[in-house]
């Protein structure tokens, strides 16, 4: 898959005073005359200004850390996490179409993503808060298909769930990351068939989530907040939300 440049750029780049702070004290983590190595934390912190990478600003990272415009090019234009065009604003849906991801229903989501967004990748939906584009595998096939939003993985998707999704996000939500299908995580659908023995707290089904409740585990959602984990597709079946969270107000 090809990685250009958007033909569409800003006239220039400048980090924040606090984003210069920043990305100057990533450069003190390595030797004299290898400040290159920052280029990755440094680009990404210019995308996350920014929400996705400009020419100029990608020659902004290159002249902050002494290295030929090129050399920062090539990373840039090498991860699908760096973002190349403008993206929406809410959030831009990268989805896996990935051999797992495909045969299990990514072309479905690409069909809602053209009907609910824009009908081409890398175009802004009208109100500009949305944009999509396909990737390549994600590392989640066993929770095939799936999407990436920001830091989140969406899985066990179906085109309804994720019109559902997209929905959420316009009305303002941050919806629960994770698999949207009932599952934990990617244990078999009808329930774990090994480590049963906390098998008393709800139904087989539950038992991981119990584990991870009861570990006090965390979900770091994509406006970068951290919040105990949240089950609430269990509502109603014992093990749902941990207090914390029931505290926090956050509803599935
Ligand atoms: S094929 Fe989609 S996550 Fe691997």
């Amino acid at each position: 898959m090809l990685r250009r440049l958007s033909p569409i750029q800003p006239d220039s780049f400048e980090f924040t005073p606090a984003n210069l702070e920043w990305a100057q004290a990533q450069t003190t983590k390595f030797p004299e005359g290898r400040q290159q190595s920052a280029i990755i934390p440094v680009l990404w912190r210019a995308q996350e200004q920014e929400g996705w990478l400009s020419r100029p600003a990608i020659e902004y990272c290159a002249t902050l850390l002494g290295m030929p415009y090129i050399r920062a090019l090539e990373v840039a234009t090498f991860y699908f996490m760096f973002q190349l065009y403008p993206v929406g604003n809410v959030a831009n849906i990268q989805i896996c179409g990935t051999t797992t991801c495909m045969i299990c229903g990514a072309e479905d989501l690409i069909r809602v993503c053209k009907e609910k967004i824009a009908p081409t990748p890398h175009t802004l939906s009208a109100d500009g808060r949305f944009s999509w584009e396909e990737v390549e595998c994600l590392g989640a096939c066993t929770n095939a298909p799936m999407i990436q939003i920001g830091k989140d993985f969406y899985e066990d998707l179906t085109a309804e769930k994720l019109a559902q999704l997209i929905d959420a996000f316009a009305a303002g939500e941050v919806p629960v990351p994770g698999p949207q299908n009932g599952r934990y995580s990617s244990e078999a659908l009808g329930g774990p068939t090994a480590l049963t023995e906390l098998k008393g707290q709800g139904d087989q089904h539950n038992a991981s989530v119990a584990r991870a409740v009861a570990l006090q585990e965390t979900i770091k959602r994509i406006d970068g907040t951290e919040v105990p984990i949240l089950t609430p597709w269990l509502k109603g079946r014992g093990t749902e939300v941990s207090p914390e969270a029931e505290k926090d107000g956050i509803k599935g």
